[in-house]
C-alpha cells in the first residue's frame, strides 16, 4: 500500500516561489510515488473574508497553477476543500477535543492577533483544527509544506493522538512535515526581513505568472546595502536573502561566482541582481505560459475539479463513516 500525502495552498491570490519551493516542488515528486491529495484550502481563506467574486478567482489561480505546474489529475486526486464537507464535519469532531490555551499559544495566532487585531475571530482561533481534518480525513502520513507550517503539524498529531486515546482506537496515524531535501524550506522574500508571502506585499513575492519585466523591476527594488566593507564578512540578513534566491534558481557555479566577489568585496549588486532576475524568468517563463494556457480551458478546469471532488469525497466519506461509529453515533 502507498502511504497517503495531504497537501493544500489558502488561495488568496496568484502562487509564489516560496509556495513553488516549500511545497508545489514536491508535490510534482511525490505524485508518482505516494497516494496524493492536494487541494485547494478555500475554507481556510475565509478567515480574511474575501468577497464572493475574489473568492472564485482565487481558487481558479491556484487550480489552473498546480495544472501548470505539472501535477497530474490523473494520477492525483486535485480537489477544492469546500467540495468536500466532510471536512467541515471533522472539523467540528476535532474541535471538541481542542482546548483553547493551546489553540491560543499556536505562533500563527499569535501573529494574526498582532497584524489584525480588529479581526481575530473564532475560525483563525481553531484554524489548527481545521488544517488536521484536511490532513486526517484521508489519514495521511506525509505532507509535504513549508518551515511556517511545522507546528500546525504538531498540532494534528496531537489532535489526532488524542481522538485516538478517547475512543480507545488506534485509528489516526502521525502525519509529518515533509521535503525532499532534509530541512523544510523557508524561501525568503524582496524586502530584506523575513519569508517571502503574500501578506508582505506583492512587491517582496515573485509570482510563477510574473511577466519578465514585472520579475526585474520587483527584483532591482530588492532591499541591499552599500556592500561589504571586509573580506568574507557575514553577510547582513538582506543579502544573504538573495543569494538563498539564487540558490533556488541558478546554477551553483554562478552562485559560488557572486558570493567570491561577495568575499573579496567586488560584488556589484546590479549585476547581481540583474543574474538573478535572468534566471527567475528562465524559471518562470514555461510555467508562466502554461498559465496562461490552460487558464482560457474552462471545461478541462471544471472537469478536474468535479473529478477530484468525486475522488476526495470517497476517501472522506470512509473516514467519516468510521469516526461517526468510533464516536458513538448510531442509527436507530
Ligand atoms: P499557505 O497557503 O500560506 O502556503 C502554502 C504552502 O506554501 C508554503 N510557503 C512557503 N514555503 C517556503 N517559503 C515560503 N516563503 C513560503 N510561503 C508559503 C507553505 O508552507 C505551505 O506549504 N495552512 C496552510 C494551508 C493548508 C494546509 C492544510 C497545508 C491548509 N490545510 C493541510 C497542508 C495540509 C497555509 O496557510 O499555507
Amino acid at each position: 500500500m502507498k502511504e497517503t500525502v495531504v497537501s493544500g495552498i489558502r488561495p488568496t491570490g496568484k502562487l509564489h516561489l516560496g509556495n513553488y519551493f516549500g511545497a508545489v516542488s514536491n508535490f510534482i515528486k511525490m505524485q508518482h510515488e505516494y497516494n496524493c491529495y492536494f487541494f485547494i484550502a478555500d475554507l481556510h481563506s475565509l478567515t480574511t473574508h474575501p468577497t464572493p467574486s475574489d473568492l472564485h478567482g482565487y481558487v481558479k489561480h491556484v487550480l489552473v497553477e498546480y495544472l501548470a505546474c505539472g501535477i497530474n489529475p490523473e494520477e492525483t486526486t486535485i480537489y477544492v476543500q469546500s467540495d468536500v464537507p466532510e471536512v467541515a464535519e471533522l472539523y467540528l469532531y476535532l474541535n471538541m477535543n481542542a482546548y483553547m490555551g493551546e489553540l491560543e499559544r499556536s505562533t500563527s495566532f499569535k501573529d494574526k492577533v498582532r497584524s489584525q487585531p480588529d479581526n481575530v475571530n473564532a475560525g483563525l482561533l481553531t484554524y489548527p483544527s481545521l488544517m488536521a481534518a484536511d490532513i486526517l480525513i484521508h489519514k495521511a502520513t506525509k505532507v509535504p509544506v513549508g518551515k511556517d507550517q511545522e507546528q500546525h503539524l504538531e498540532m494534528t498529531r496531537t489532535f489526532g493522538n488524542r481522538f485516538n486515546r478517547l475512543y480507545n482506537a488506534d485509528y489516526f496515524p502521525e502525519p509529518y512535515a515533509f521535503n525532499y531535501s532534509s530541512n523544510l524550506v523557508k524561501v525568503p522574500g524582496l524586502d530584506g526581513k523575513g519569508k517571502m508571502g503574500k501578506s508582505e506585499g506583492d512587491a517582496n513575492c515573485i509570482y510563477l505568472s510574473d511577466s519578465p519585466e514585472i520579475i526585474r523591476k520587483k527584483v532591482s527594488r530588492a532591499v541591499t546595502d552599500a556592500g561589504p566593507t571586509s573580506d568574507n564578512q557575514e553577510k547582513p540578513e538582506a543579502i544573504q536573502n538573495l543569494f538563498e534566491l539564487m540558490k533556488i534558481v541558478s546554477l551553483p557555479d554562478t552562485v559560488n561566482h557572486f558570493d567570491e566577489l561577495y568575499n573579496r568585496q567586488a560584488i556589484r549588486y546590479g549585476d547581481f541582481k540583474k543574474q538573478l532576475a535572468e534566471d527567475m524568468i528562465i524559471f518562470n517563463t514555461p510555467i508562466r505560459e502554461r498559465i496562461e494556457d490552460i487558464a482560457k480551458d474552462t471545461s478541462y478546469l471544471r472537469q478536474v475539479a468535479k473529478h477530484g471532488a468525486l475522488k476526495a469525497r470517497e476517501s472522506a466519506q470512509k473516514t467519516i463513516r468510521e469516526v461517526r461509529e468510533l464516536i458513538g453515533f448510531k442509527p436507530f
